[in-house]
């Protein structure tokens, strides 16, 4: 049985880790080994090219994904599902690891379903929103950029006696935001998970203000899409000329950290086994209380990712 590993979606810093593992270890394993460029779509437009050592070579520290990724839309449609598998097929490729978010779950839930390809997804976004999972590959390396810049809003901050607004990813998910909030002392967060305190915020950081405070680090997640509102509404509260970053994209770059290095070696390894040992896979690694296992893609998919307890406890210091 020939393995493929193919990433799909929004790319992460892991992804790079990931695809070397897989090609060494699956070598070390005997197997033919395949990469799938541009993800979905270069499913559908046989992209998949056989691997050998020096496509990996040097690859680990790099972010992004060498092998490239996509959302299709043609996806979505049975006659180009059918034209990958006949491409995978010509292959000899019975096994696929996919290294991707929700969206690329669900498609090759579908996929799956309709056609004899076993498959195992690692969890891959930086929103750290997958259900089933505590840890998604590329959120660390994502949370240092935004500690990184974070740090240097706070230095001009501080310099300034401003108020900073500080957007940061996440899509609908707040857990960028409230890791990076903590961690990096802010006095607000705002995330789609929780209402915000306005009343209480306010009274506080006034009393502080009093006291001598100068400034306030202020973070809010993209999902909760207020942040012109809140921009105004802390300009207006606490009469501080107040500016607002988005870090954009810059999140998703970025050399893996040590700790998604180790993650992305350690999810590979138990997504090629799984797949070597099972024939009838349609699983996601998963990672909870420093554990590995597999879920079943069909759970993973049709549930919610519910931010941690402790987090949404740890939030409520700042109120
Ligand atoms: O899912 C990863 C992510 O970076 C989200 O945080 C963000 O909302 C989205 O992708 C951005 O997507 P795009 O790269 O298509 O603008």
């Amino acid at each position: 049985m020939a393995l493929a590993i193919m990433c799909s979606g929004g790319d992460a810093p892991g992804m790079n880790p990931a695809i070397k593992k897989f090609v060494d270890y699956a070598f070390k394993m005997d197997r033919e080994t395949y990469l799938v460029y541009d993800g979905l779509e270069g499913l559908i437009d046989n992209q998949i090219k056989k691997a050998n050592y020096k496509d990996v070579a040097g690859i680990v520290h790099i972010g992004g994904t060498i092998i490239r990724s996509s959302r299709s839309k043609r996806f979505f449609e049975y006659k180009y599902r059918k034209i990958a598998y006949k491409n995978l097929k010509s292959h000899g490729i019975k096994g696929m690891v996919v290294l991707g978010g929700d969206g690329s779950f669900r498609a090759m839930e579908k996929f799956s379903s309709e056609f004899d390809i076993n498959f195992v997804g690692i969890p891959t976004t930086i929103d750290n929103d997958i259900y089933g999972t505590e840890y998604c590959l590329g959120v660390d390396t994502a949370l240092n950029v935004i500690r990184d810049a974070l740090d240097k809003i706070r230095d001009t901050a501080s310099s300034f006696n401003r108020a900073f607004l500080v957007e940061v990813m996440g899509r609908d998910c707040g857990y960028l935001a409230v890791s990076s909030a903590i961690t990096s002392g802010a006095e607000i967060c705002v995330i789609p998970e929780k209402k915000f305190p306005k009343k209480i915020l306010k009274k506080r950081l006034n009393k502080e203000i009093k006291n001598g405070r100068k400034y306030i680090l202020a973070i809010i997640s993209e999902g909760t899409k207020r942040t012109k509102e809140m921009h105004d509404w802390i300009e207006n509260s606490f009469g501080l000329d107040t500016r607002v970053s988005i870090l954009g994209h810059i999140q998703r770059g970025g050399n893996p950290s040590v700790h998604d290095r180790m993650m992305a070696f350690d999810f590979t390894i138990e997504a090629v086994n799984y797949l070597l040992k099972h024939d009838d896979s349609n699983k996601v690694v998963v990672f909870n209380r420093g554990e590995f296992s597999f879920m079943e893609i069909e759970e993973v998919v049709s549930n919610k990712y519910q931010l941690p307890q402790h987090l949404l406890d740890v939030i409520k210091y700042l109120d």
